[in-house]
């Protein structure tokens, strides 16, 4: 049995008052006791002005409204916090944690049997995963979905792989103000998430291969029909959810199995590191931690099948037109297990078993014959990263996977704007790009600069990739050598802050190494120089919290005290 409006009363010390209250002033917008009295589904509204990946919120809200009512509960829309990509400062995951606080806490607090989950743009889902996994009412997911591809000259566009590769044929001076401007007109031809695989693609994807939301709604596009359908059904869904008493609750859906599923499709499909961050993140919220040794393994051991910018060369539509995330688990379904649970109640595997194959199509491959012989994001150690190191090889320079070279080191996002396309830098196209004070703390927000540009006066000699290595994290759509997470951060102490312009920085990535060549005493000596950066300015409420409370990447930049209490030491 649900208990609908009986659910969390308010504190009134007298349970009868507060539901007759609660009821006097929700029948002011017009609800019967009928109404009333059913199972309510919470839908959380993430639409905003400010971000057009949300865009089609409002229309998938009322499909699941419709959805719910068809089957016999009340939907009660409430809002939470929006975040878009492009419209947070200083950055979108300085904001993650606070939405996965709120709307944990909008859950917990407000009367609902069960809840739907509206996400799509980079941290939204990933926050949302948080708050579900962190709360004890069943939930499932709804991404908003990707958006249409553009063309320009003849070719096609999506965000935001192709922002990249305009923006520095700009830099280099390739082409001009007015084609820059045309190309900045139809990169994001539609409301949705970017089209490529980048953060957004990878969690939705994730989200489905996960078992938390319908199988095809991590792919299906934006502004398609089918999108509303899978909002429809959404709605019904989580109406089941809300009066079954057995219903599986985030947490027992995410069990280490489905996890590692996740790592498996993160693996094949060319995803993001950021999804490194988040599910770190996640797991933390489930007592557990992520396995970087095991996505490792599953790195060497799960050849790249997706076809999709940065990584290959097509876009989301293509993806879903393809299978999608069916299509593609089934392609790696030895490394699946099977028996993972979804919230619509049956298993990953039966999802497999009914895949059709779509015939000729060439976006998804096989294991046999894979887009790349090698998996998309490799963890790196060494005396430069302690607790660890990402790389997306997958779209790297394969002749920079090893490679020794001069650090130019920049000492934070600041100094690197500053610096980087002056033409007294010292820099030269072997040189390693070093930047630091840029992770969870020392950013603060552990800002997406990790894509270090190249250097302007290298773009104009054509150079296209350099090796770049920092604490910060990257944009899933972005390409290049480039060494991320670096953990722990130079500001909380980690050896990226002893590195000096003129040392030498060996990567090797076949050997999962990223090291300083200077011998162990002079490593040692500079250690015990390190100063604590001050902190950037007196600090007061949310940027207090967060620099006193935030943890390092492998912990999935989350809050220390939100993390469940059955953590691991
Ligand atoms: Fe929202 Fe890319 S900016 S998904």
């Amino acid at each position: 049995m649900s208990n609908g409006l009986r659910r969390k009363l308010t504190s009134y010390g007298d349970q009868g008052f507060s539901l007759f209250l609660r009821k006097a002033f929700i029948k002011a917008m017009g609800y019967s006791d009928d109404a009333l009295d059913r199972p309510i589904v919470g839908i959380a509204n993430t639409y905003s002005d400010f971000n057009p990946c949300h865009g089609n919120v409002p229309q998938l809200i009322e499909a699941t409204k419709r959805g719910v009512m068809l089957a016999g509960a009340m939907p009660m829309v409430f809002p939470t916090i929006s975040i878009h990509e492009s419209f947070a400062s200083p950055t979108s995951m300085y904001l993650r944690n606070l939405m996965a606080m709120e709307t944990e806490e909008m859950i917990r607090a407000q009367p609902m049997d069960a809840v739907v989950l509206i996400g799509g743009c980079d941290k939204t889902l990933p926050a949302q995963i948080m708050a579900a996994a962190s709360s004890e009412i069943p939930a499932i997911f709804l991404p908003t979905g990707p958006m249409a591809v553009g063309h320009h000259g003849g070719e096609r566009l999506g965000a935001c792989t192709d922002c990249r590769r305009f923006w520095g044929r700009f830099r280099a001076g390739e082409i001009d103000e007015a084609e820059i401007t045309e190309v900045n007109n139809k990169l994001a031809s539609s409301i949705g998430t970017c089209t490529v695989m980048g953060t957004a693609s990878t969690m939705a994807n994730l989200t489905e291969v996960m078992g938390l939301c319908l199988p095809r709604a991590g792919s299906a596009p934006a502004v398609e029909s089918e999108r509303v359908r899978l909002a429809e059904e959404t709605g019904r869904v989580a109406a089941r959810l809300a009066v079954d008493e057995a219903a599986p609750t985030v947490r027992e859906i995410l069990t280490p199995q489905a996890i590692r599923n996740g790592l498996v499709a993160l693996q094949a499909m060319g995803g993001s590191t950021n999804a490194v961050v988040h599910l770190a993140a996640i797991t933390g919220r489930l007592g557990r931690r992520l396995d970087m040794a095991e996505l490792d393994r599953l790195g060497r051991s799960i050849p790249l099948l997706v076809d999709l910018q940065p990584s290959g060369q097509h876009y989301m539509e293509q993806f879903h037109e393809a299978g999608g995330v069916p299509a593609l688990l089934k392609a790696v379904r030895h490394e699946i297990d099977g028996s993972a649970p979804t919230v619509y109640g049956r298993t990953i595997g039966e999802i497999i078993d009914n895949v059709v194959d779509e015939p000729g199509q060439t976006i998804i491959r096989t294991v046999e014959k894979p887009l790349k012989p090698i998996g998309t994001i490799a963890v790196l150690h060494g005396n430069l990263a302690p607790r660890g190191a990402v790389i997306k090889q997958s779209a790297a320079s394969k002749d920079l996977l090893q490679h020794i070279g001069r650090a130019v080191v920049f000492d934070s996002v600041e100094d690197m704007t500053l610096r980087i396309d002056s033409d007294d830098l010292d820099v030269k196209a072997d040189d390693v790009l070093v930047l630091r004070n840029a992770g969870p703390k020392g950013a603060p927000g552990m800002p997406e600069a990790g894509y270090l540009p190249i250097p302007r006066k290298l773009a104009r000699q054509g150079v296209k990739d350099m090796v770049r290595i920092s604490d910060a994290r990257m944009s899933g759509t972005a390409f290049g050598t480039i060494i991320l997470h670096i953990a722990p951060e130079a500001a909380d102490g980690g050896p990226l802050a002893i590195v000096r312009t003129g040392d030498r920085i060996r990567l090797d990535v076949e050997g999962r190494r990223i090291d300083i060549d200077i011998d162990e005493a002079e490593f040692d000596r500079r250690m015990l120089e390190i100063i604590d950066r001050p902190s950037p300015a007196p600090l007061r409420g949310y940027a207090k919290l967060y620099q006193e409370r935030v943890l390092q990447a492998d912990e999935g930049a989350d809050f220390d005290f939100l993390q469940s209490d059955e953590l691991d030491a």
